[in-house]
């Protein structure tokens, strides 16, 4: 099986060497947890490596919001931006007004990008819009399809608690899952990180402390 590494210190030896490629993986978690900054660390590191990334949000963060943050961590390398290797891009208020239209949105800019590395971060507003229309599962299942016959690795991130993880639809739907956590313990509140699924691999399991510093997400050594 193919595999892609990670860029997550930790994280590639728990997955026996990486991602399964190609493959659609889920970052679930509650705010602050961590998601963004895996799915980007992720991608820069995939651009080192000559591999082109692209990161496509929807309304609830304004790209350039994303991007400041995101420039103070050591991974975050502009120059990969301005070579076109890494794609920021924001759908913006027009799906608003046409929810329906998203998923062609979505694939225009893959089609026009054809990134190896594909971020989706959150999709829970999108899939907000179009549940009162309940179009919500049809959205994902096509979402799913689509981008695991682009051949790419496709890191979809997902606003959600532990509880909410096993009776969703797209945890059914993704060749992986991994969860962020941050339970609060004897009053102490740390960050965990777990692999619920990885189909076609042994993985390590049960929670792993992470850190987060400026050099981003790394799950802590000695535990890994
Ligand atoms: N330089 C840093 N050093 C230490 N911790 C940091 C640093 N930068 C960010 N963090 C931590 O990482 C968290 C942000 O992570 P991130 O934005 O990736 O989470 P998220 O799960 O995407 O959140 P949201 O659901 O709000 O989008 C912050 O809340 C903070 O705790
Ligand atoms: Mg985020």
């Amino acid at each position: 099986m193919t595999r892609k590494t990670t860029g997550i210190p930790g994280l590639d030896s728990m997955l026996q060497n990486g991602f399964p490629f190609p493959s659609a993986v889920l970052i679930a978690g509650e705010p602050g947890t961590g998601k963004t900054t895996l799915a980007v660390q992720t991608l820069f590191h995939g651009a080192k490596e000559g591999e082109k990334g692209l990161y496509i949000t929807a309304i609830s963060e304004p790209q350039w919001l994303v991007q400041k943050f995101l420039g103070s961590f050591s991974f975050y390398d502009q120059e990969m931006v301005e070579k076109g290797m890494i794609n920021f891009i924001d759908l913006g208020p027009s799906i608003i007004k046409n929810p329906s239209d998203m998923l062609d949105m979505i694939k225009k800019k893959i089609e026009q990008c054809q990134p190896e590395r594909i971020v989706i971060d959150p999709i829970t507003p999108m899939t907000d819009l179009l549940q009162w229309r309940g179009e919500t599962r049809e959205f994902m299942h096509e979402l799913f399809a689509y981008l695991k016959a682009f051949n790419s690795l496709a890191i979809i991130t997902s606003e959600m608690s532990y509880d909410d993880i096993s009776h969703s639809q797209e945890s059914y739907m993704v060749d992986g899952v991994i969860v962020l956590s941050y339970p609060e313990e004897e009053k102490v509140r740390r960050k965990f990180l777990e692999v619920l699924k990885m189909r076609g691999t042994k993985h390590t399991t049960g929670r792993q402390l992470i850190d987060i510093t400026d050099d981003g997400l790394a799950v802590q050594a000695g535990l890994r």
